[in-house]
């Protein structure tokens, strides 16, 4: 019988390095290259993922979620897509790591 293995890996080993090329292709365009929402290219209120008391506040199983599922998921404005179809665990994990970088400056 094959065991089931439980690896001890975090959940949350995300690689923010990784995360950034995912940020830089698929978010900066709403959100900016440094997630303050500054660039305004194609919605203005995007939040600003840069201020460190708010982020503090967003478990990464939040960050997580509304990455993969979508602003609506979370009770927030839907124009904060799902992206479940482009990105997977393992993505959206980097790019978790990732946002995290942002309001630690
Ligand atoms: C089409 C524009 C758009 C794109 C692209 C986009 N977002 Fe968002 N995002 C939004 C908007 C709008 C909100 C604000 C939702 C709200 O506060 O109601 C948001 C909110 C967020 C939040 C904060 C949620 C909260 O509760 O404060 C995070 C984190 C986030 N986005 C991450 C990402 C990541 C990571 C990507 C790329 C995979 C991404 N977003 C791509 C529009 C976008």
């Amino acid at each position: 019988m094959a065991a089931h293995v439980v690896t001890a890996q975090n959940r949350f080993a995300g690689d923010a390095s990784k995360g950034r090329d995912v940020f830089l292709r698929y978010c900066s365009g709403c959100h900016g290259e440094d997630g303050r929402g500054e660039a305004k290219t194609f919605r203005p209120n995007v939040g600003n993922l840069a201020i460190k008391q708010l982020m503090d506040e967003l478990s990464d199983e939040y960050l997580f979620v509304v990455i993969q599922k979508g602003g609506a998921a979370v009770g927030k404005n839907a124009a904060m897509p799902a992206w479940n179809a482009q990105l997977g665990d393992d993505e959206i994990r980097d790019v978790v790591a990732f946002v995290r970088t942002l309001s630690r400056h």
